[in-house]
C-alpha cells in the first residue's frame, strides 16, 4: 500500500486498466495513452466493441428503471467502472427518489472516483470489493443497516463476471449472492460473448486484456452465461444480446455510433447488427425462493 492507502499497481499509468479501457471505448476522458492504446488494439480487432459497450449502458439504464419500477429500492452494483453519464442511482432516483446504492469496485482509483461523484448523500456509497469475496461484499453494504437483505434488492454484475478465468468460481459468486438475497429480489448479469469473431481477433482482443489490469478476460457461450442464472427465474426475453433485451422500441436501437478516433479503424463494413462481432449478453433473473 503506498501511503495515501492505495495500492500503486492501480495507480501505474502505463499499465492498461479494464475500467480506463472501458472509460475509453465509451469515449470518456478519465485514461492514459496505454488504456488508449490497448482500447485501440481491442477496436482494432472488434470494431463492434465500440457499440457494444453503449449497448451495455443502455441495457443497465433500462433495467434499472424497470427495476425500480417493479419497486426495488436498494441496488449492489458491483464492478462499478469510472463514473459515466446515466449511473445506477441517478436512473433509479427518477422513479424512486429514496432508492439506496452501495457501488462496488476492486479497484481503489474506481473508488475514489466514485465516492467523489456518485456517493454524493447518505443513500448512497462506494466502497472497494471483490466479487471473488461475495460473503465480504455483503457484509460491507448490511453495515450499519446500508442495505436490507430482508428486503428485495437487485444485484447488478455488468460487464465483469468475465474477468473471472474459472466458470465454476464466477458460478459459485452468482450463486453465494442468490442465497442471500430475499424473495423478489434480481440478478441482473452482462457478459462477453465471442460472438463471431475470428479466432486471430479474439486472440489479439484476449492477449490485450491479458497484459491489461485484470489479467484476463474469458468470454462464454450463451449455455454459459444462462446457467449463472440457476435457481433464479429469468425474466423475458431471457439472456439475449443487451440490444435485445426489452428495446425500447420495436426494432433495438444501436446506441450511437462510435466518435472516438479508433472507431475509425472499421473498414468497409456498416455500423454493426446487434450480433454482429463479440456481443454482450445480458439477463435479469429474480429470487422467487424465500430461503432467507
Ligand atoms: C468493464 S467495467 C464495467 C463497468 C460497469 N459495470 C458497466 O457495465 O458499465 C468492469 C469493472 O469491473 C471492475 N472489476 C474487475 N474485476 C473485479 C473484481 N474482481 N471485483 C470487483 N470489481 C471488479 C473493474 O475495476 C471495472 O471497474
Amino acid at each position: 500500500m503506498d501511503a495515501d492507502g492505495v495500492t500503486s499497481q492501480w495507480f501505474n499509468p502505463d499499465v492498461p486498466n479494464v475500467a480506463r479501457i472501458y472509460d475509453c471505448l465509451l469515449g470518456g476522458k478519465d485514461h492514459y495513452p496505454a488504456d488508449l492504446a490497448a482500447a485501440a488494439k481491442i477496436a482494432e480487432a472488434a470494431p463492434e466493441v465500440v457499440q457494444r459497450v453503449r449497448e451495455n449502458r443502455e441495457f443497465l439504464g433500462r433495467v434499472v428503471r424497470i427495476l425500480a419500477t417493479e419497486g426495488i429500492r436498494q441496488f449492489i452494483d458491483i464492478g462499478t467502472g469510472l463514473p459515466t453519464q446515466e449511473n445506477v442511482h441517478q436512473v433509479a432516483r427518477r422513479v424512486t427518489p429514496a432508492a439506496r446504492v452501495a457501488y462496488v469496485d476492486n479497484d481503489p482509483v474506481v473508488v475514489v472516483h466514485a465516492q467523489a461523484l456518485l456517493a454524493t448523500d447518505e443513500d448512497t456509497i462506494a466502497i472497494a470489493g471483490d466479487m471473488c469475496e461475495p460473503a465480504a461484499i455483503l457484509r460491507q453494504v448490511t453495515e450499519q443497516g446500508f442495505i436490507d437483505l430482508t428486503q428485495p434488492v437487485a444485484i447488478l454484475m455488468l460487464a465483469v463476471l468475465h474477468f473471472i478465468p474459472d466458470t465454476a468460481q464466477a458460478a459459485q459468486i452468482v450463486a453465494t449472492f442468490r442465497e442471500q438475497i430475499a424473495a423478489g429480489s434480481y440478478m441482473v448479469i452482462t457478459h462477453a460473448t465471442a460472438g463471431d469473431m475470428s479466432e486471430g481477433d479474439l486472440a489479439q482482443a484476449v492477449q490485450t486484456y491479458a497484459a491489461s489490469s485484470a489479467g484476463s478476460i474469458t468470454p462464454r457461450s450463451h449455455d454459459q452465461i444462462e446457467a449463472f442464472f440457476d435457481g433464479l427465474e429469468l425474466e423475458v426475453p431471457g439472456v439475449v444480446p443487451v440490444a435485445h433485451w426489452r428495446p425500447l422500441s420495436p426494432e433495438p436501437v444501436l446506441a450511437e455510433r462510435a466518435t472516438i478516433e479508433f472507431s475509425r479503424l472499421r473498414s468497409g463494413k456498416a455500423t454493426p447488427t446487434v450480433t454482429d462481432g463479440p456481443v454482450f449478453l445480458g439477463g435479469v433473473a429474480r429470487n422467487t425462493s424465500s430461503r432467507r
